[in-house]
C-alpha cells in the first residue's frame, strides 16, 4: 500500500482536458500558480534559485487505463508505457515548467499542460546535468515530436 498526500494544488487556465496543450512544449507562456500547503512551505527554501522545476502530480480527472493507446501525436496504438497518456495504472503526471517567482508559498510558473485544481505530489529542481541528454532516441515519437508545440488534446492544431 502506498499512501501519497498532496502537498499543494495547481491552478491553471485549463478546465477541460479535451481542449488544452498536451505538453509544456505546447504551452509556451501559459501562466499558472502552484499553491503549496502551509505545512510544506518551509521546504520551498532555496527553490527560487532555479529557473525550471519538475512538477509531479495526480491526474485526478483520469479514470482507468488501457495498455495500448492511440497517443495524441499518432494514429497507431502504442504501448501505454511508451506514451505520456494521462490514463495510467498510477495516474502520475510529470511536467517541466518555468519558475518565475516564489511568493508566500505560491510558485508562479509558466508553460503548464495541467488542468486547474490538479493535486500536487512533489516538486524537484530541474538540473540539466541530471536530467538533459544530448543524443537520444525517441522511438515512435521521432517523426511526431516536433508537432507537440501546436497539437491540442482534442487532436486539433492551435
Ligand atoms: C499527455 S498529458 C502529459 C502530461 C505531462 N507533461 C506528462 O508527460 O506526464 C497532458 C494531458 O493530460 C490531460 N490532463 C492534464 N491534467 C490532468 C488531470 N489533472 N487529470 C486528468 N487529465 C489531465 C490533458 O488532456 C492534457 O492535455
Amino acid at each position: 500500500m502506498i499512501d501519497f498526500t498532496p502537498i499543494g494544488i495547481i491552478h491553471s487556465p485549463f478546465e477541460d482536458p479535451a481542449d488544452m496543450p498536451i505538453q509544456p512544449a505546447g504551452a509556451t507562456g501559459v501562466k499558472g500558480a502552484v499553491e503549496v500547503f502551509e505545512q510544506f512551505r518551509d521546504g520551498l527554501k532555496d527553490l527560487d534559485g532555479f529557473s525550471h522545476i519538475l512538477l509531479l502530480y495526480h491526474f485526478h480527472r483520469s479514470r482507468g487505463f488501457d495498455l495500448h493507446v492511440v497517443p495524441f501525436l499518432d494514429t497507431e496504438p502504442r504501448g501505454l508505457f511508451a506514451t505520456r497518456a494521462p490514463r495510467r495504472p498510477n495516474p502520475i503526471g510529470l511536467s517541466l515548467v518555468q519558475l518565475d517567482k516564489v511568493e508566500d508559498g505560491v510558485l508562479h510558473v509558466r508553460n503548464l499542460d495541467i488542468l486547474d485544481g490538479t493535486p500536487l505530489l512533489d516538486i524537484k529542481p530541474y538540473v540539466p546535468e541530471f536530467d538533459a541528454r544530448g543524443e537520444v532516441r525517441a522511438g515512435w515519437l521521432e517523426k511526431a515530436r516536433k508537432a507537440v508545440s501546436n497539437r491540442r488534446s482534442d487532436g486539433r492544431f492551435k
